[in-house]
């Protein structure tokens, strides 16, 4: 659904900021507005709905909101939909009926949330989309996230490196992994890597050799382990007999170790893999030498920006973006503030955590 290209972004960010200035109501982003809702009261409830635990990130987001929330005077209503779409329909209506002002919404799958995203609306409640975008919906206001593009492009970027540095020349054996086709995250992942990958297919310095080589054909139903890996025993069964498997793109952490289970079950040497979120056994498994990469995507700092937003709308401000093209959700396109993705390999693994407090004293 992103809409690729950022030429002109700063130019469309000087138009707003000048239409702002203008007499049609809009504030400047930061600033008090003066015809805008007028914010809210300070001690009200703020619905934070979230997916399934499928990674550490949003175990994590759960405590930060409730902390950072409580702290700042709001109450928060945090909840995860790990029985699927309709508990979290239902949770989103529930946080309607007890009055949230603002509803974080992190979802299973967001094209699913549009008759509750309208209540929401019509309740008065603003909307921010966190980490996942919320597709074919008018009523989403704001997308807070980490730069998913981007996440995909270091992704691709980083398997060719790895590659390159174990063994100098191709062609290269690799397979493709994709998250989860409910997630809109997985297809904007995906594309980033295969903006690196696909012409490097083209060119035959990669061989997919199971020939799958689509999204749709790479994707991994739930992000659960259990279908990556059971994919990957499929894949080494029926396509590499006595071949090396040099790389595989694999879109986060759990669906790394996943596939690097099954490459041991079959004895073969391990592959270069990619991953996302510097969960805590990946990031073992790279100071270990066997996952090559991760992505750091602070969940810390990504919630400290959604409650940024919040606050900024109890106060009547209008809360600072800095993308107004990149993200359409077929409706609309939303106006995001996305946080910068870093890649971590062995090469800066020791570094790259010193300010967290899990990661940091694992990797000194
Ligand atoms: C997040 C990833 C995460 C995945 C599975 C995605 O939407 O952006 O960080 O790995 O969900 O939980």
């Amino acid at each position: 659904m992103r809409m690729i290209g950022k030429a002109g972004k700063a130019a469309a960010i000087a138009a707003i900021a000048a239409l702002a200035m203008t007499a049609c109501g809009r504030a400047e982003p930061g600033t008090t507005s003066t015809t805008g809702a007028g914010g809210f009261e300070q001690n009200s409830s703020i619905g934070v709905a979230l997916p399934q635990k499928t990674s550490e990130n949003w175990v994590l987001a759960e405590k930060l909101f409730n902390d950072g929330l409580s702290g700042a005077g709001f109450k928060p209503d945090v909840q995860f939909a790990n029985g699927g779409v309709s508990e979290q329909q239902n949770q989103i209506s529930a946080m309607i009926t007890k009055g949230a002002k603002v509803i974080i919404v992190g979802a299973i799958d967001g094209a699913q949330l549009g008759t509750q995203l309208k209540q929401a609306k019509d309740s008065g409640a603003t909307i921010i989309a966190y980490d996942r975008l919320l597709l074919n919906t008018e009523n989403v206001d704001y997308y807070v996230a980490y730069d998913n593009f981007k996440v995909g492009v270091l992704q691709g970027q980083a398997l060719l490196d790895g590659m390159k540095a174990k063994k100098p020349t191709g062609p290269y054996n690799v397979e493709l992994f994709a998250g989860s086709p409910d997630d809109a995250n997985a297809k904007v992942f995906f594309d980033g890597a295969m903006s690196i990958l696909k012409p490097k297919i083209d060119d035959g310095t990669l061989k997919v050799v199971s020939g799958q080589t689509t999204f749709e054909q790479a994707v991994t139903q739930g992000w659960k382990a259990e279908n990556a890996q059971r994919r990957a025993d499929t894949l080494l069964t029926g396509s590499y007999g006595t071949a090396a498997l040099d790389g595989v793109l694999s879109p986060n952490d759990t669906l790394a170790r996943a596939v690097l289970t099954s490459v041991k079950a079959a004895g073969k040497p391990l592959p270069i893999i990619t991953g996302q979120d510097s969960e805590v056994e990946s990031v073992k498994s790279i100071l270990a030498g066997e996952q090559y990469s991760t992505i750091n995507k602070d969940t810390r700092k990504l919630v400290e920006h959604a409650i940024v937003m919040v606050k900024d709308l109890q106060a009547g401000k209008t809360p600072e973006i800095n993308d107004d093209k990149s993200y359409n959700n077929t409706v609309k396109t939303v106006p995001a503030f996305l946080l910068p993705p870093v890649i971590v390999t062995a090469a800066n693994v020791k570094t790259a955590y010193v300010d967290d407090p899990v990661l940091g004293p694992l990797t000194k």
